[in-house]
C-alpha cells in the first residue's frame, strides 16, 4: 500500500478515533498566537488531517490554508465548516512533491507530519517546499514526536526530535524563538512526548 492509500483508507474509516486526535489544539495556538501576526495573516496547516485547528485559525483571525495527501482528510473539515469552507484552499500532495504558491503565507504549522519523513532526500524536499512557500520574516510551528516518544506513528516509523533537532533540519535561515514539550493523551489512554518548536525565517541582507 502506497503512502497516500494508507492516510486516504484512515482518514476514511477512522474518524476522530486516531491516536494523535485533539479536541483543542493547545500548544500549536499558543505558539501560534506569539507570532503576533495581523489579522487576515496567511496560514498553512501541513498535512492537517482532520485537525479542529482551521477553526481555531479562523476563530482567531488568520487566513488558513490545508495541505494533506489524502483528499478524504478533508471530507470531514468540510462538513464542519459548511460554507466557511468555500474560502478556504484545501492542497491535495505530498508536501515532498506538491508545488505550492511562492512566498503565500505568514506561518507554516506542522504537527506530526514532518516526523513522518525518515529518508534524508524527503526532508530536503520537504524543506524546499517551506522555503518556496513561506514569506522572508515568515514563522515556523514544528512538532513531533520528542526523543522519549513513540518510535511509531500510525504504524510508520518516524524520526524524533528535540528542539536542537528541529534546528538542525531548518538550518541557520531559522532562528528558534521557542520550544515546549507536551504530553498527548490520546483517545486510547496512551502518553505520547511532542516536542514544539516556534522558528522565524530570518530576512536576507
Ligand atoms: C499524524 S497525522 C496529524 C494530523 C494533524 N496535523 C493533527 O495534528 O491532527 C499526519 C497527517 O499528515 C498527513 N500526511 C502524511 N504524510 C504526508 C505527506 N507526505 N504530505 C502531506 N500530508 C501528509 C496525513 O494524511 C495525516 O493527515
Amino acid at each position: 500500500m502506497s503512502e497516500r492509500e494508507h492516510w486516504a483508507q484512515i482518514h476514511a474509516t477512522k474518524g476522530d478515533a486516531v491516536s494523535w486526535f485533539q479536541p483543542v489544539s493547545t500548544e500549536s495556538m499558543r505558539l501560534i498566537r506569539a507570532c503576533g501576526l495581523a489579522p487576515g495573516a496567511a496560514v498553512l496547516d501541513v498535512g492537517a488531517g482532520a485537525s479542529v485547528l482551521v477553526e481555531e485559525l479562523l476563530a482567531a483571525g488568520y487566513q488558513p490554508a490545508l495541505v494533506d495527501i489524502a483528499d478524504s482528510a478533508f471530507v470531514r473539515v468540510r462538513e464542519r465548516l459548511g460554507d466557511c469552507a468555500q474560502a478556504l484552499d484545501f492542497i491535495v500532495g505530498d508536501i515532498t512533491e506538491v508545488v505550492l504558491p511562492e512566498s503565500a503565507y505568514d506561518l507554516w504549522h506542522d504537527r506530526a507530519v514532518f516526523h513522518f519523513l525518515t529518508e534524508p532526500g524527503q526532508r530536503e524536499a520537504y524543506m524546499s517546499a517551506l522555503r518556496r512557500a513561506l514569506k522572508p520574516g515568515g514563522y515556523v510551528v514544528i512538532a513531533g514526536f520528542a526523543l522519549d516518544g513513540p518510535e511509531k506513528c500510525s504504524g510508520l516509523p518516524v524520526c524524533r526530535y528535540d528542539a536542537m533537532g528541529f534546528a538542525a533540519q531548518l538550518g541557520e535561515d531559522f532562528e528558534l524563538l521557542e520550544s515546549a514539550r507536551e504530553v498527548h493523551p490520546t483517545p486510547f489512554g496512551a502518553r505520547q512526548a511532542f516536542q514544539y518548536t516556534r522558528f522565524r525565517r530570518r530576512t536576507k541582507g
